[in-house]
């Protein structure tokens, strides 16, 4: 490696984190606790000022966090201010364009900002999920614009982020990195800035290997899901509990993982990352089969859910049209706030649609405006839960009294099995 990346291969860089949403705010603080300098930038005005006021809008990083680190962390929307920091890390959003098609422009956008201040001896880093060669065939390119030089005058690598909000034995600091450089040096610089402040770093070959093992974990979940999905379709059909299956199922020590159905895939990864793949599949002339079957299976669940629930009623002489139905939870998964592509917004929709009158409680989020569904929350009281002709769980937050519920509604349809998951049993409640 050459003299110019010197502060890296000595562990004295400081660094700067491009993006400061989900993944980018918890990186910014775990450097900082590790003692390292870093500047988090963002496009975002109203971010920059919350965050430079010690206000945090992530769940998985608190106010008190904040201001733990503020002596290391400060943050600005200013793209000049990258040229500072000797270690850049990219953290924005990947969504898909229309046909499901990966969206880069955000990484484009980021790396034409770090090109403008880019000089000698800094490393970039990618981390935002995307398909195998963007690291190479797009952030590459706009670099080198410049006029500067891979290995000769700045490095890049892919490292892609695993972090699953809301879980409190795994964050950034604990879960092992993959790291993969579009050069030898790249990966090499690469693991060494991470082993500063992380616990566990695995290096590969190249970028193209760590763009790919992200899709692959993602890709994994992607369609074991819709397998028990399809599977709890099929319990349902000859008359068996379905989490009892997969209950008696992960009793086996090895060579089975327990997934669990539920009302559909949300959240800004799942849902959206194996069309990154299968997109790059396709470009090589390649089917993505297993993907194909996983989104037919997976993108029917709210229509399941929406039947469910109407064969419920009609059980009891109610038809959907009219019915006054609490949903229980629109996050995309418990104890965190974010409902981006969340089936909640989808079966409110449908729900709608078919007349029925829905109102929804979460904790966590207080109004939702998506997917042509805009509504506040309302509270679980036991009068609106008793109001309701069927409450509906979507989403099995902690904080929720699932025995209240059970107790007070006249009939609960549980996508989660929250309830008797946590001992609460009752005629009332029906699993999907
Ligand atoms: N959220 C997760 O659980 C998770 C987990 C692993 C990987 N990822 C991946 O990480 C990436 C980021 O996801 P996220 O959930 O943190 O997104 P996010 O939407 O929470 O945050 C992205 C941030 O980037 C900012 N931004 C957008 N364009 C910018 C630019 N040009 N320059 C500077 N800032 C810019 C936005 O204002 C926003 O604050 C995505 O590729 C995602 O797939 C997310």
């Amino acid at each position: 490696m050459r003299q110019v990346f010197d502060p890296i291969e000595h562990g004295t860089w400081t660094s700067a984190v491009v993006g400061l949403g989900y993944v980018g705010l918890p990186l910014v603080v775990t450097q900082a606790e590790a003692g390292i300098p870093v500047l988090g930038y963002d496009v975002s005005r109203e971010t920059i000022d919350a965050l430079a006021q010690g206000r945090s809008h992530i769940d998985d990083v608190s106010d008190g966090e904040l201001a733990a680190v503020k002596e290391l962390a400060r943050f600005s929307a200013d793209p000049a201010d990258l040229a500072a920091a000797d270690v850049v890390f990219i953290c924005v959003p990947t969504p898909l364009a229309v046909g499901k098609q990966p969206d880069v422009a955000f990484i484009e956008r980021a790396a034409e900002a770090i090109a403008g201040a880019l000089r000698p001896g800094q490393l970039v880093v990618l981390e935002s999920t995307t398909y195998p060669g963007t690291t190479s065939d797009v952030v590459q390119p706009i670099l080198e614009r410049s006029g500067l030089k891979l290995d000769e005058d700045f490095l890049l690598a892919y490292a892609p982020e695993r972090v699953d909000p809301g879980n409190r034995s795994f964050g950034t600091a604990n879960i092992p990195r993959v790291v993969g450089g579009v050069s030898a040096d790249s990966t090499a610089a690469a693991e060494k800035a991470y082993g500063r402040f992380l616990a566990k770093v695995h290096p590969v070959r190249d970028a193209r290997v760590a763009e790919m093992a992200k899709l692959l974990e993602n890709t994994f979940r992607w369609v074991n899901i819709a397998l028990v999905n399809e599977m709890a379709s099929i319990a349902r059909s000859i008359g068996v509990d379905i989490w009892e299956v997969i209950d008696a199922a992960r009793t086996k020590p090895f060579g089975f993982m327990a997934f669990y159905p539920g009302p559909g895939v949300g959240g800004h990864c799942i849902p959206l990352d194996p069309f990154y793949l299968q997109w790059a599949a396709r470009l090589t002339g390649e089917d993505a089969r297993f993907i194909e079957l996983a989104q037919v299976i997976n993108a029917r669940m709210p229509q399941v859910v929406v039947s469910r629930l109407q064969d419920a009623l009609n059980d009891r002489a109610l038809a959907l049209r009219g019915a006054k139905v609490l949903v229980l939870g629109v996050a995309y998964k418990p104890n965190v706030r974010d409902y981006r592509e969340s089936p909640s917004l989808e079966i409110i929709g449908l729900l709608q649609h078919a007349g029925a009158v829905v109102s929804y409680a979460d904790p966590h989020v207080p109004e939702v405006d998506d997917h042509g569904v805009r509504l506040d929350a309302v509270e679980a009281t036991p009068e609106a839960v008793r109001d309701a002709d069927a409450v509906l769980i979507l989403t099995d937050h902690d904080d929720v009294d699932y025995a209240a519920i059970a107790a007070d509604a006249v009939l609960v349809l549980d996508t989660r099995n929250a309830c008797r998951r946590r001992g609460v049993h009752s005629e009332r409640v029906v699993v999907l």
